[in-house]
């Protein structure tokens, strides 16, 4: 009790999860107008966030737009190929620089009175300077500001936070893991938004579990791809074709977080031999797979990783939540990635785009932002709609006077409580050096985790 009594006194927030029960959570974190203020002071500001893809700024002086909150981020290729960062806003009277996408080969100009800055945010000059007093001109105050921005994975990302750790630290060790399956060679293929009436982590938790899988997307149980590996009667045909079932309904149900060409390699192979044994005909047809994969991108000149060795080192993972707002779910060759911003307490911009790997020099144009749909969209593929279509109900019901708190499975939601308390740090404004070790207990694999002792 004691100790209970001393951990809940080093989170004050209101509405923090409570260490005693960390497998409840209280339902007022997903609409309370002053929690989610907290979390617009103290966690959005000091996380790094996902700005652009690399695709949309290709060209040295090409810039984006990055929105979160009130806040509005340029992000400007550099001729070294990194990016960098800084606030929308001149100097002179807050004016936004740009909107959208382009290209600033010759910098900026603010529409309103001629101010002019670099490509790298320096100001580049004053229209009518000696009106000025020489107080409002010093040279160092009146660039544009800058905000921390690294390159990795195929993003920017940016950091309002100048203290946050460097961006790979905090992503470790999803990191390592997804560079290991090269993903920094990813393209966008395809790009959706869905505009969500519901909090931005009730968004993300509905993501985190196979524990809604059998009630919500009952296509993706297929009993003979699941069969038991000492079933006597297993028969290796129906398995390699509930295997290739399983993956087209991921492939089409998603827009191709499996990719089609993945598929078609997949159907190339149906008919090899395969052991009797279950467990060594499972892996024998893994491994043909991921041979076949390999070969079929390398044969037309892509960037592909040895999928079986990462097989081998048990990091061929299909999840990585990249704490807070960014997910990235790989398939063989291919990827969806998700990115999460909230619109206000009870609703969410969500972004999918599917990426995949393409042949050196096949350059593709910039992708640019999809108009966002709703959830009840009849565009939405199978495997979203499905999500969608109990993410506003589910925000509903926690407006019911009766209901308190979501009470989590402790073996299969565990990842819910450790990226919720994990936020209660960053809303107690702990230091970085406590938050750290409790964002990389969220980055890897969340199905399944057990609930963590996150140290604080
Ligand atoms: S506000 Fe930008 S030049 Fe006046
Ligand atoms: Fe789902």
């Amino acid at each position: 009790m004691a100790i209970v009594e001393k951990k809940r006194s080093a989170l004050p927030t209101p509405y923090a999860m409570d260490p005693g029960f960390p497998d409840r959570v209280p339902k007022e974190r997903y609409f309370d107008p002053d929690f989610y203020e907290l979390e617009c002071e103290q966690l959005w500001p000091r996380v790094w966030q996902m700005a652009c893809r690399l695709e949309e700024i290709p060209e040295a002086n090409d810039f984006t737009t990055y929105e979160f909150l009130d806040q509005s981020i340029v992000v400007v290729r550099t001729e070294d190929m990194g990016a960098t960062a800084f606030q929308n806003a001149c100097r002179h009277r807050g004016v936004q620089i740009v909107q959208g996408q382009g290209t600033c080969e010759r910098g900026f100009q603010c529409p309103f009175h001629g101010w002019r800055y670099g490509p790298d945010g320096m100001n580049a000059g004053v229209t009518q300077k000696r009106t000025f007093a020489e107080h409002n001109l010093a040279p160092d105050d009146i660039n544009l500001v800058p905000v921390r921005c690294e390159v990795w994975g195929g993003s920017a990302w940016i950091n309002l936070d100048p203290d946050a750790p460097p961006l790979r630290e905090s992503f470790e060790p999803a990191a390592s893991m997804l560079e290991a399956w090269k993903i920094e060679s990813l393209r966008t293929e395809l790009w959706f938004a869905a505009r969500l009436p519901v909090n931005w982590k009730l968004a993300i938790e509905a993501f985190v579990e196979m524990y809604h899988v059998v009630q919500t997307h009952p296509q993706l149980i297929i009993p003979t791809r699941f069969g038991k590996t000492d079933d006597a009667d297993f028969d290796a045909r129906a398995f390699i074709e509930a295997d290739i079932q399983y993956l087209r309904a991921m492939s089409e149900g998603m827009a191709g977080m499996c990719h089609a060409n993945d598929v078609a390699v997949a159907e190339g192979l149906r008919d090899i031999e395969l052991p009797a044994d279950p467990t060594e005909a499972k892996a024998t047809w893994n491994r043909t797979l991921n041979d076949a994969v390999m070969s079929w991108h390398q044969n037309r000149g892509s960037d592909v990783p040895d999928l079986n060795d990462l097989d081998a080192r048990g990091i061929n993972l299909t999840f990585f939540h990249c704490f807070p707002h960014y997910f990235v779910l790989p398939m063989y060759s291919s990827a969806s990635q998700y990115r999460f911003r909230p619109l206000g307490p009870e609703e969410t911009l969500m972004e999918i785009m599917s990426l995949t790997r393409f042949p050196e020099g096949d350059e593709r144009g910039k992708p640019t932002a999809p108009e966002a749909w709703g959830a009840d969209d009849p565009r939405w593929p199978p495997i979203p709609a499905q999500d969608f279509s109990n993410l506003p109900r589910q925000q509903q019901g926690l407006h019911a006077k009766g209901f308190e708190y979501m009470r989590l499975s402790a073996g299969l939601e565990g990842h819910v409580s450790n990226f919720e308390r994990t936020i209660d740090g960053y809303l107690a404004g702990l230091p970085h050096e406590q938050l750290l070790p409790a964002q990389r207990a969220v980055n890897v694999y969340p199905f399944d985790k057990p609930i963590a002792d996150l140290g604080f």
